[in-house]
């Protein structure tokens, strides 16, 4: 792992991330019912909770998937509810998919460089007459996707075609694409889901490393409560939408609520896979 990784761009503290009522209502269903958190700047907040609690309605909400039934999510002085995905990736929340959602054909520089897209200025026409100001871009891009891919230790694969890749190591191409768009707020949705644990542990290191290194905010929806203890600076926990407590890992573990919630959940110790 590389140690001259530096952010770019917006280099300055990432803002707040405030979640006020958010509710999400499908036909009948109420998916998330007025829920609410902030993540303060560099710091990493879990979103945890067993299968159907709402976690990945709520990161489809931030990223701009959803719309918002009610209530308001505000980055810094931007209110994220009314805007278009692209623009809420314009203002630097980059997400990764609970499943898988890199171009399997590609080579892992390819899927890098799509993530580069929205810093790309010289745009399509340019880029396809070959023009100088393209080509230099191109470098520069380059050059960006090569320091981060040491970063997350895939220097050696470049070339490989994602699809062609251990699952583990495909999870880490998705976690390198979000940060090629030089994020100031990171959304994982499950990043160790279907992880052995060495892997586990090694995607642990990663998102720490990310958050020391750049110094942005992490917001980490996860079912692996070991995951969640080692990593999250707050947890906020979600049950049927609603939700049922929130605070530092080690109160929110011990909290009465949290743990008839888990246990009542499928797979019961929370180290189920989805
Ligand atoms: N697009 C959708 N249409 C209808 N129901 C949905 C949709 N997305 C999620 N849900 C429902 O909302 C609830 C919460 O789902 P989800 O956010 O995926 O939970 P989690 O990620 O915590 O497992 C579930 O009951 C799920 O079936
Ligand atoms: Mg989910």
């Amino acid at each position: 792992m590389s140690d001259t990784y530096q952010p770019d761009g917006m280099a300055d503290s990432p803002p707040r991330l405030e979640v006020r009522d958010v509710t999400v209502r499908f036909a009948g269903l109420t998916a998330l019912d007025a829920i609410g958190f902030t993540v303060e700047p560099g710091s990493v907040h879990a979103v945890i909770g067993p299968n159907g609690a709402g976690k990945s309605t709520c990161f489809n909400v931030l990223s701009g998937v959803y719309r918002a039934t009610a209530g308001s999510v505000r980055f810094g002085e931007a209110e994220l509810t009314a805007l278009a995905p692209h623009r809420i990736a314009a203002l630097g929340v980059a997400r990764t998919f609970q499943n898988i959602a890199l171009s399997p054909r590609l080579s892992v520089r390819d899927n890098l460089m799509l993530g580069r897209h929205r810093l790309t200025r010289a745009g399509f026409v340019a880029a396809g007459l070959r023009l100088p100001s393209a080509r230099r871009e191109a470098r520069v891009h380059g050059e960006r996707v090569n320091e981060i891919a040491a970063f997350v230790g895939l220097a050696g694969r470049l070339a490989t075609p994602v699809g062609l890749l251990p699952y583990g190591v495909q999870k880490r191409v998705e976690l390198a694409r979000a940060l090629c768009m030089e994020p100031r707020l990171l959304l994982l949705d499950e990043p160790v889901a279907g992880m052995n644990g060495g892997e586990r542990r090694e995607m642990a290191e990663l998102v720490l490393a990310v958050q020391k290194s750049l110094g942005i905010s992490i917001l980490l929806v996860e079912h692996d409560m070991g995951m969640v203890m080692r990593l999250a600076d707050t947890v906020t926990v979600l049950d049927f939408g609603r939700r049922i407590a929130g605070g530092p890992p080690a109160e929110v573990q011990d909290d009465p609520e949290v743990i008839r919630a888990y246990l009542g959940a499928a797979g019961g110790s929370g180290e189920a896979a989805p």
